[in-house]
């Protein structure tokens, strides 16, 4: 089948279109490169330099006729969403849209969609199931659960199979230090650099850190699963960020210890996602535990 990834030159992205290549499928990217970088895309696919909300997404759909997308292009900066709600709309809502109306169009058989536990909010209960009541706390938030509802109700009315894929914090090489869950990124980023890095609040938080190529698996066993579902793909493992970053200090053979800083206002204290339904649906369940995750990923930094 031939697929076509958007988002292909990010981070997650790029794992996916790795795995995919390496899977055998005939893969190829539109990304406009305003996050991903030319470096990260696979030299095996076909790379279209374009935004997913312009009208040349069409041309390339009816040129490379994918059976399905995999739709992981996103403006991913929280703090960006709240400064421009308006350019973040654009790409995560009419990009959505646009890309809906180009499948219907093309026929595209099915769309997996990289969501967010953004769309949550603050948790009511732990673990989060995907029965959680959906608040989001950020515009990038509510861009992501908007384009979820036209995922849905596209394929209520033509009929495009779906399957909506809530992301925890995902980790891994390429990760840019900036953007959605970039801690790990700049926790080993800054002790590679002999930097201290800063933890907000007593670093006693939780948050549920899944490796990226077990992120990008899950989309692979979505193409054949998972049709009208929404699920999340998380470890259901509650990692304080003080256990984090023992795991990084020791696989970087750093001795550095960091610098406690105020807590952030609005920052969740404690974030997990019950991920029985994605093990359930898809036969999917997270490999790497966060020692082998955080091993590849300082071995990918240096
Ligand atoms: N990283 C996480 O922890 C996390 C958590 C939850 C959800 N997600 C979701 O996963 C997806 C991938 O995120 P990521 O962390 O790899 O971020 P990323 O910024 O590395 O990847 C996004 C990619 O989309 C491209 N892009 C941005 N705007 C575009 C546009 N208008 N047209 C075409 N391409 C565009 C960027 O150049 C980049 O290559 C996003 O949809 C994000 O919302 C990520």
């Amino acid at each position: 089948m031939k697929l076509l990834v958007t988002g292909g030159a990010g981070f997650i992205g790029s794992h996916l279109v790795d795995m995919l290549v390496e899977a055998g499928y005939t893969v190829s990217v539109v990304d406009d490169l305003s996050t991903g970088r030319l470096e990260n895309i696979n030299p095996a696919v076909n790379f279209y330099r374009l935004e997913v909300e312009s009208e040349g997404l069409e041309e390339v759909v009816a040129r490379e006729k994918p059976g399905a997308v995999l739709h992981q292009a996103a403006q991913v900066d929280v703090q960006r969403s709240l400064k421009d709600p308006l350019a973040d709309a654009r790409v995560n809502l009419l990009g959505m849209i646009n890309l809906l109306e180009v499948c219907r169009r093309h026929g595209v058989g099915k769309v997996v969609y990289a969501s967010s536990a953004a769309v949550y909010g603050h948790p009511a209960y732990l673990p989060v199931d995907e029965r959680h009541p959906v608040v989001p706390q950020s515009p990038y938030g509510a861009s992501k659960l908007a384009a979820e509802s036209y995922l849905r109700i596209y394929s209520d009315l033509y009929g495009i199979r779906h399957t909506v894929l809530r992301y925890a914090n995902v980790y891994g090489p390429r990760q840019d230090v900036s953007g959605e869950g970039g801690v790990v990124a700049i926790f080993v980023n800054r002790l590679l650099k002999g930097e201290t890095p800063q933890i907000y609040g007593d670093g006693e938080q939780t948050r549920d850190f899944i490796y990226v190529k077990d992120a990008a698996a899950a989309n692979l066993a979505a193409l054949g699963g998972g049709d009208g579902m929404t699920l999340n793909v998380s470890t259901g493992i509650k990692l304080p960020v003080n256990g984090l970053f023992k795991v990084i200090k020791k696989t970087a053979g750093s001795l550095l210890e960091p610098a406690f800083c105020r807590p952030r206002p609005g920052d969740i204290r404690h974030s997990c996602l019950a991920n029985d339904s994605a093990r359930r649906e898809l036969g999917w369940s997270p490999f790497y535990s966060i020692e082998e995750g955080i091993r590849e990923t300082v071995a990918g930094y240096v």
